[in-house]
C-alpha cells in the first residue's frame, strides 16, 4: 500500500522502544578527496554523522568553490538513530529585501542575459553558514572551532588545482576576470591556474575562523556583515544589512512514504526533489516493473518524469510564501490519475499535458555529500551556489565567493533558467523568497537496509536520484547506484537526453518507434553521485563516490577503529 505522509505524522506514531540498529561501519562519500578526509577525521575525533556534515561542508566548499561554500545554501537531511527523528534542515539562500518580481526584465519585460548569473545582483542572501552553525549546535558533539579546523587550515594553507577545478574555471573565465577580487583568488595572472597550483583563500580563512568562533553571528549580524552588505551594494548589488540579520534556518519535515516495501525520506519544498520524486514512485506503482522488459521499463520511467516536471513547473516554489498543495500532488489518487493515460506502447507528447512553457539543463557544479556514523545516524546533504562559481563575484576582504542562485526562480513565466526549467507564478520572485530548487538529498530504507544519496545536476538531480533509487529497489549496493548510466527527461523541452550507455542502439530505436524525441547529441556524461548502502542483512556497507567526478568515498570499520 502507497502511503505518503509528512513526517511529523510520523514523528507523533513513532513507538516507544524505536528499535535502535547500528551499522558495521561508518562511510562517508564526498565529491573531493579533502573533504572526505575531514569528514572522516571528526568521526574519528568522537563527532557523530553531524558535525562531520559541518565540517565536510565547510571544506567542500574551500575546494570546490565552484560548487558550494559559505556564500551559497543547501538542504542538510538528517536522520538521528537514536529516537529515529528526522529533519530537513533549509540553509536555502533567501532574495534579498530590495528584490522584485520584474528585477531581471528590461523595458520591453525581456529577460536581462545574464543579470541573474553573473555578478552581486544575481546573489541571494546565504544560508550555509547559519546552518552549518544551527546543525553543530542542535545535533552536533562537537564545537565549531573543532569542526571547521579543517576547512580554516586548508584554506590558509592552500590546496592543489585539479582538471576538474580547472574546468569549471576556463568555463567561468572571462565573468571570473570581471571582478578583481575573484580573479585574485581563482585565477593565476588572470588565467586558469596550472594543474597542482596551490589556491590559497586566507580571507576565507578569516571569514571560516569568525564563524568557528562566535557560530555565524558576525556573518549575519556583525562587522562582517556590515562588510558583506557594503562590498555587494559597492559593486552594484541590492543587499541590505537586515537581509542578513533577518536570514533564519527553517526546520522542515521530510516528504515521507512508501514504494514497493521502501520507505523513501525526501526533501520537501522549497525543495521539488521530494515531491517530483513521491508522484514518479506513485506513479510508478500502479505498474509491475519488475517484470517488464528493459525497454518498458525506461519509457515508463520517462513518461512519469514528463508528468512529475510538469507539475514542477507549475505548482511548486517556497512554501513561505505560496500554498504548495504537497499532500494533493503526491497523493495516490491524484497521481493514480496522472499515471492512468500513460501508454506503453507509446510516448505521450509534453504539449499534450496541459501546458507550462521551457527549456533544458545539466551539470555537475553544486555539491552533494553522504555520511553514516556507526551509531547509524545520516545525513544526505546537496549544497550549492548553482551555476559553476556562482556569480564570480567575491566580496572584498571577505573570501566570500557569491552565489547566483537568483537564477532559480522564473524571473518570468515560462521563461527557462539556466537549466531550461520554467517556473509560474509560485516560483516568482519576492522579497524574503526561497528560490525553488532541484536538490534532492534523500534516505531509501528497506527489508534489506538503508540508502543515503543525491548529486549535483541542475534539473537532472531529480532524475538521477529516480533511478539510484530503482536501483536499490533491484539490490544494487553504493557503487551500482552511482555507476548507473543515466537518462533524463523534463516535459520540456519533449526529448530524452541519456549518457552513452544506457540504452542499447535497438532501445533508443524502440522508444523512437514509441514516439519519443530519443536526443543523441547529450550523450556527454552528467551527475556526480555519492551513495552509502548500509545492508542490514549481509552486515556490511558499501560507500561509492561517482567516477564522472574526483571524489572520495571511504568505510571505517569497527575493527578498524578499535585498533586505533
Ligand atoms: O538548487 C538547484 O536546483 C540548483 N541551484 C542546483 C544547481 C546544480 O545542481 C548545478 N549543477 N549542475
Amino acid at each position: 500500500m502507497k502511503r505518503i505522509l509528512f513526517s511529523l505524522v510520523l514523528i507523533l506514531c513513532i513507538p516507544a522502544g524505536w528499535a535502535q540498529d547500528t551499522p558495521p561501519g561508518a562511510a562517508v562519500a564526498t565529491a573531493h578527496p579533502l573533504a572526505t578526509q575531514a569528514g572522516m577525521e571528526i568521526l574519528q575525533a568522537g563527532g557523530n554523522a553531524f558535525d562531520a556534515a559541518v565540517a565536510i561542508s565547510a571544506v567542500i566548499g574551500v575546494v570546490e568553490p565552484y560548487g558550494s561554500g559559505l556564500g551559497g545554501g543547501g538542504f542538510w537531511l538528517l536522520h538521528r538513530n537514536a529516537d529515529g527523528f528526522q529533519v530537513m534542515v533549509d540553509g536555502r539562500e533567501k532574495a534579498p529585501g530590495k528584490a522584485h518580481r520584474d528585477m531581471y526584465l528590461d523595458a520591453k519585460d525581456e529577460v536581462i542575459a545574464k543579470a541573474s548569473i553573473d555578478g552581486p545582483l544575481a546573489a541571494a542572501i546565504p544560508g550555509a553558514p547559519a546552518a552549518m552553525a544551527h546543525l553543530a549546535r542542535n545535533y552536533g558533539r562537537l564545537p565549531l572551532q573543532k569542526s571547521l579546523a579543517p576547512a580554516i587550515k586548508i584554506a590558509r594553507e592552500g590546496f592543489p588545482v585539479d582538471e576538474h577545478y580547472r574546468r569549471f574555471a576556463a568555463f567561468r573565465l572571462d565573468a571570473l576576470r570581471v571582478d578583481p577580487s575573484a580573479a585574485a583568488i581563482f585565477l593565476h595572472q588572470n588565467e586558469v591556474p596550472p594543474l597542482g597550483y596551490l589556491l590559497k583563500q586566507p580571507d576565507l580563512a578569516r571569514t571560516l575562523q569568525s564563524i568557528a568562533d562566535d557560530g555565524a553571528a558576525d556573518f549575519y549580524r556583525g562587522k562582517l556583515a556590515k562588510k558583506l552588505a557594503a562590498g555587494v551594494r559597492a559593486a552594484g548589488g541590492i543587499w541590505d544589512e537586515a537581509d542578513l540579520r533577518a536570514y533564519a534556518v527553517v526546520e522542515r519535515a521530510p516528504v515521507v512514504g512508501s514504494y514497493r516495501g521502501m520507505k523513501f525520506t525526501l526533501v520537501p519544498p522549497p525543495s521539488s526533489g521530494g515531491v517530483a520524486l513521491a508522484s514518479m514512485f506513485n506513479m510508478l506503482d500502479n505498474f509491475m516493473l519488475a517484470e517488464m522488459p528493459r525497454v518498458d521499463r525506461i519509457h515508463l520511467n520517462i513518461e512519469v518524469m514528463r508528468r512529475a516536471y510538469r507539475d514542477r513547473a507549475e505548482y511548486l516554489g517556497d512554501p513561505d510564501f505560496v500554498p504548495v498543495p504537497v499532500q494533493r500532488l503526491t497523493s495516490d489518487g491524484y497521481t493514480n490519475v496522472l499515471a492512468a493515460d500513460i501508454k506503453l506502447d507509446e510516448a505521450t507528447p509534453s504539449d499534450a499535458l496541459k501546458p507550462v512553457p521551457a527549456g533544458e539543463g545539466g551539470g555537475n557544479n553544486t555539491t552533494h555529500f553522504s555520511v553514516l556514523d556507526r551509531e547509524g545516524n545520516r545525513v544526505a546533504a546537496t549544497l550549492s551556489i548553482n551555476y559553476p562559481f556562482g556569480a564570480c563575484f567575491v566580496v572584498p576582504g571577505t573570501g566570500v565567493l557569491l552565489n547566483d542562485e537568483m537564477d532559480d526562480f522564473s524571473a518570468k513565466p515560462g521563461a527557462p533558467n539556466a537549466y531550461g526549467l520554467v517556473g509560474a507564478e509560485a516560483n516568482a520572485i519576492a522579497p524574503g523568497k526561497r528560490p525553488l530548487s532541484s536538490m534532492s538529498p534523500t534516505f531509501l530504507e528497506n527489508d534489506r537496509g538503508v540508502a543515503i544519496l543525491g548529486t549535483p545536476g541542475g534539473s537532472r538531480i531529480i532524475t538521477m536520484v529516480l533511478l539510484g533509487a530503482l536501483e536499490f529497489v533491484r539490490g544494487g549496493d553504493a557503487q551500482a547506484i552511482v555507476g548507473l548510466p543515466r537518462y533524463h527527461h523534463q516535459y520540456l523541452p519533449d526529448r530524452v537526453t541519456y549518457e552513452s550507455g544506457a540504452f542499447t542502439a535497438e532501445e533508443a530505436g524502440e522508444l523512437s518507434l514509441r514516439g519519443h524525441l530519443v536526443d543523441t547529441e547529450g550523450q556527454s556524461p552528467y551527475g556526480n553521485m555519492q551513495a552509502i548502502v548500509w545492508d542490514k542483512q549481509k552486515k556490511t556497507v558499501s560507500a561509492a563516490s561517482d567516477s564522472r567526478g574526483i571524489g572520495a568515498a571511504e568505510v571505517l570499520f569497527r575493527a578498524v577503529d578499535q585498533m586505533k
